[in-house]
């Protein structure tokens, strides 16, 4: 007998167009493989927060029985967020924060301690003293606040470390682009740029190869693993490191059946992060290698067992024909 989803699972994702957002979706999907009981209705704000307040409210119209939310920007999606939560409808807000106390629970990176890690690495890789431009998200969003905090608490320690230019490249190649042309004089004589995603840290190594800067290195987060993503940029020398940034979806879907069922869970959940370079980053692909082959063949073997139920179930209904004619 095939199990009909009673549970509905909103999730409203601010932007679906990058890879390490198409992973975090790989990730939850497969979580939900395990929990035929619920149903994930999805929606892209396209990196536009009115448009994301607008899709959380169709939801709300749908029905859900839980909210997930990656927020585009914490102040804008504050309210629709609370006013969901008023309705006794749980929240879990995933790696974007909101600016509200009304959430049941968050899962997200420890994107304070990304920006110390990124610190202390450029630290070593320059001994102390060099110039850096630092390239941030978009400004509205948590960890491009928190990433910019734990990285200049961290430089604090390095008085011959230095900050020339603070660019805002909002996530995205050709913002990263455009600011990086109307900052070129600081970007020539950066000896490493910090980007707080390796998507921003790979448009500022194609602004620099193309004017025919050689000498800088490039720093990112994400690590995702996909051709042209952190892990392959790390691996390939592009980027000098990435700091894997954890999605996070597994840990949603599962929370979210565990609030479902009751269960009480814990109000923060931060995911550990690790630096990659060019001394991990083999190890770091064998295993990712690994697990994408295992969940292939759980894959396989759940559409198989699929197969069969339809098999099943077609033989059953013939059989009933038959017996009743
Ligand atoms: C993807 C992304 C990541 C970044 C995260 C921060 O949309 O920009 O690259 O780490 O969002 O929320």
């Amino acid at each position: 007998q095939e199990t009909i989803p009673q549970h509905r699972i909103g999730f409203s994702q601010c932007t679906g167009n990058d890879d390490w957002r198409r992973n975090m979706l790989t990730e939850m999907k497969r979580e939900l493989f395990y929990h035929p009981e619920m149903q994930l209705l999805y929606k892209d704000a396209a990196s536009d927060s009115r448009r994301q307040v607008a899709q959380i409210r169709e939801l709300l119209a749908q029905q859900i029985d839980i909210l997930v939310v990656s927020p585009n920007e914490a102040a804008p999606l504050a309210p629709v967020i609370a006013e969901v939560y008023s309705k006794g409808i749980p929240v879990i807000i995933l790696d974007r924060k909101a600016a509200t106390d009304s959430f049941t629970a968050y899962i997200g990176g420890d994107n304070y301690n990304i920006g110390k890690l990124a610190a202390a690495y450029i630290a070593s890789t320059l001994k102390g003293k060099g110039r850096i431009v630092e390239v941030t998200g978009l400004r509205g969003s948590s960890p491009t606040v928190e990433r910019h905090q734990g990285f200049r608490d961290a430089l604090a320690h390095y008085p011959g470390l230095q900050v020339i230019a603070t660019l805002e490249g909002g996530w995205v190649a050709d913002k990263t682009q455009a600011a990086a042309a109307g900052n070129d004089s600081a970007v020539e004589k950066a000896d490493i740029i910090f980007a707080q995603n390796d998507v921003m840290a790979y448009s500022m190594y194609r602004y620099c190869h193309d004017k025919g800067i050689t000498h800088t290195r490039f720093i990112g987060v994400d690590a995702s693993p996909y051709p042209d993503a952190g892990i392959d940029l790390v691996s390939r020398g592009v980027l000098s490191a990435s700091l894997l940034y954890p999605s996070g979806g597994k840990e949603a879907i599962s929370m979210a059946a565990d609030i479902l069922a009751g269960k009480k869970v814990p109000r923060n959940t931060l995911l550990q992060t690790v630096l990659i370079d060019s001394s991990n980053v083999k190890l770091m692909r064998l295993q990712i290698d690994k697990i994408q082959a295992q969940h292939q063949e759980i894959e396989k073997q759940q559409s198989l067992l699929q197969e069969q139920r339809s098999l099943y179930q077609d033989q059953q209904h013939l059989l009933r024909i038959v017996v009743t004619t």
